[in-house]
């Protein structure tokens, strides 16, 4: 018997989930308007308003659950990476937590639980997979051994695929995060439109800085001559957009199932939940005899139900950690 109590908070979303005997059975999450008329997270506001939701998003954990403080086992916490304000808010209070009801901490890669949120629904991919992370802050081909053995492949060299839809949008004067309003303009739009460069990075790197510099020049350029563009030709932008990053993420991603032998496909991280890569992914799928998992949409962007999950794993190891742990932003640890 086992009910962990799951604490994410490395960037603007405040999120508590209960997993009972590997069973999610709550997941709330309180996301942060206050970032929208930034262009981006701002980490101070970040970590302020954490502060005001965590005690909230716990309660109404624990109602949805139908558990209460005596019935958990464990409490799992995102120990990074992420934004070393908002982190500490999460570690401080899942360590609070623990030490008052003298529970075991459990710790979490928040890059890792993603991946493992595949293991929340079925189908579940079978080991060994190969996992394309794609989140506002990291670009990564995974190969997952086990739950616990992940190896980076091929990732960005600087911007992240989310930096790239939300870079786009603040080009096109559209709200943060952008990626959700790229993808629904671009439901609109003829993904042929317009021809964006495609990064010529050896091996299963990415890059994408030099394609959000050439859409910011073409934007430029155009609005040059017609100070109008953005506004008449907006849907037709996103979706050419959408087009070049998707064909630069599965490009990379069939030369990574190539080299590997491995035909077991899984995406994950917030960019997951783009319309356009979940039907190219498919559509792939079907060329290439790829068996592919896509996360629902709710576990796509942040959430403490992958956190959950994973700590469900990491408890069945009794795989705890002491009080003298720490946030950190490094990816590895
Ligand atoms: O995984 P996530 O919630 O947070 C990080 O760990 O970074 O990912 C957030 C990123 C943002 O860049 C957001 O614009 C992007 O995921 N995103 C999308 C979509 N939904 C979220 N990008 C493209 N299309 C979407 N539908
Ligand atoms: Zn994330």
């Amino acid at each position: 018997m086992s009910v962990i109590l799951a604490i994410e908070s490395s960037c603007d979303e405040t999120s508590v989930a209960v997993c009972n005997n590997g069973k999610i059975t709550a997941n709330v999450i309180a996301n942060q308007t206050i970032h929208q008329n930034y262009g981006g997270v701002i980490p101070e506001l970040a970590s302020r308003v954490h502060q005001q939701n965590i005690v909230p998003v716990i309660q109404q954990a624990l109602i949805d659950a139908k558990v209460s403080k005596k019935d958990i086992s464990a409490v799992a916490f995102t120990r990074g990476p992420g934004l070393l304000g908002s982190l500490l808010v999460g570690v401080s209070f899942a360590k609070a937590f623990a030490l008052a009801l003298d529970l075991p901490l459990i710790s979490i890669n928040h890059m890792h639980a993603h991946i493992l949120a595949h293991f929340i629904e079925d189908p579940k991919p079978n080991f060994p997979f190969l996992c394309l992370t794609v989140s506002g802050g990291h670009t990564q081909i995974v190969l997952v051994r086990d739950y616990s053995d992940m190896e980076i492949v091929g990732e960005t060299l600087d911007d992240a695929a989310g930096e790239a839809f939300d870079k786009t949008a603040k080009i096109l004067n559209l709200p943060y995060p952008g990626g959700p309003l790229i993808d629904k303009h671009a439901k609109k739009g003829n993904s042929l439109a317009f021809k964006f460069p495609v990064p010529q990075i050896k091996g299963l790197d990415f890059s994408f800085s030099g394609f959000k510099t050439a859409v910011l020049y073409f934007i430029r350029d155009h609005v040059k001559e017609n100070p109008n563009f953005v506004e008449e030709r907006l849907d037709d932008i996103c979706a050419s957009v959408q087009y070049s990053i998707v064909h630069i993420l599965l490009n990379k991603l069939r030369k990574a199932a190539q080299e590997y032998g491995i035909n077991e496909i899984a995406i994950a991280g917030g960019v997951s939940a783009n319309s356009g890569l979940r039907a190219a992914l498919e559509e792939e799928a079907q060329k290439q005899h790829w068996n592919v998992y896509i996360p629902a949409f709710e576990y796509c962007t942040d959430n403490a139900a992958m956190i959950a999950i994973a700590g469900y794993h990491k408890f069945l190891k009794k795989e705890f950690v002491g009080q003298d742990i720490a946030p950190t932003s490094r990816m590895e640890f």
